[in-house]
């Protein structure tokens, strides 16, 4: 079970981080893989898909055209693409009371509109053959955390996109589902969870009792890009450690 085997993938914001564990766990099933990734950090992209015997496409989901044209590249190396990851993202904590139009822009423009037209693009080339996205959301998207005004909102927006997406491309067999982790060690949070105080906070409020790790959340991309997720759609897996139960 949960095999890829022949089946092309493209992670995008994977050459760190939770996209290059996810990166790593779809290859390590049979997939073969395309890691997108900023230009400027493209030899971070590279050295993964070195390792991963994958190929590197530069990639700013911020500007549309960035989108549609690593997806044609992704098309020209692996002639065809079966799976997408939208992984990349950014969070620029601020207090609500201070977050500028800059900030909230960066914000949404990487981790909503990104997550759109970059599933745009790969739907356009699926709609024929079917697929499989796949959006990194958080638990964030589901409950507020302080600081998060921009992130909390697009985060929530990317959960219910999942859902109409999901609609609207099921009879494509396009199955759309999100991914919403708790708080992992990752450059994203390195600031965050180098706070004692606010460390043991965030550990207090996990029922588990401990963060989760970048594997945690490349098992639930596995499973829910396999064949045995075949009748799962719209859905947002938390993996959260049980945060959200509370
Ligand atoms: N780490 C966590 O605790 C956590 C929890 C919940 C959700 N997430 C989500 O998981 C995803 C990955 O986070 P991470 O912790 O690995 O962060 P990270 O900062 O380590 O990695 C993010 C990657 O995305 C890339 N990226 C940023 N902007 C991009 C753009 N415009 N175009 C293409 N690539 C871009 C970065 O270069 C980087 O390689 C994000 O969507 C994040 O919101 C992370």
């Amino acid at each position: 079970m949960f095999r890829l085997d022949g089946k092309r993938a493209f992670i995008t914001g994977a050459g760190r981080g939770l996209g290059r564990a996810i990166a790593a766990g779809l290859a390590e099933r049979g997939a073969r893989v395309a890691i997108g990734e900023l230009p400027e950090r493209l030899s971070d992209a590279e050295s993964a898909a070195r390792e991963l015997g994958g190929v590197a496409v530069p990639l700013d989901v911020r500007q549309i055209a960035s989108a549609q044209t690593a997806i044609a590249q992704v098309l020209e190396a692996l002639g065809g693409i079966d799976i997408l990851v939208n992984n990349a993202g950014v969070n620029r904590p601020q207090d609500a009371l201070d977050v500028t139009e800059e900030a909230w822009d960066a914000v949404l423009d990487t981790d909503l509109k990104g997550v759109f037209f970059t599933a745009q693009a790969a739907a356009r080339q699926m709609r024929q053959r079917g697929g499989r996205i796949v959006n990194i959301a958080s638990q964030n998207g589901v409950v507020g955390f302080p600081k998060r005004a921009a992130y909390c909102s697009a985060k929530a927006g990317v959960i219910n996109l999942t859902r109409l997406l999901a609609l609207e491309w099921a009879p494509y067999r396009i199955l759309v589902n999100a991914v919403a982790p708790t708080f992992i060690e990752t450059e994203l949070t390195a600031v965050t969870l180098s706070d004692p105080a606010l460390r043991d906070e965030i550990l207090s409020r996990i029922p588990l009792g401990h963060l989760g790790t970048p594997d945690d959340v490349a098992a639930a991309v596995i499973f829910l890009a396999s064949d045995e997720a075949r009748m799962v759609t719209g859905h947002t897996l938390l993996v959260d450690g049980g945060w959200v139960a509370r």
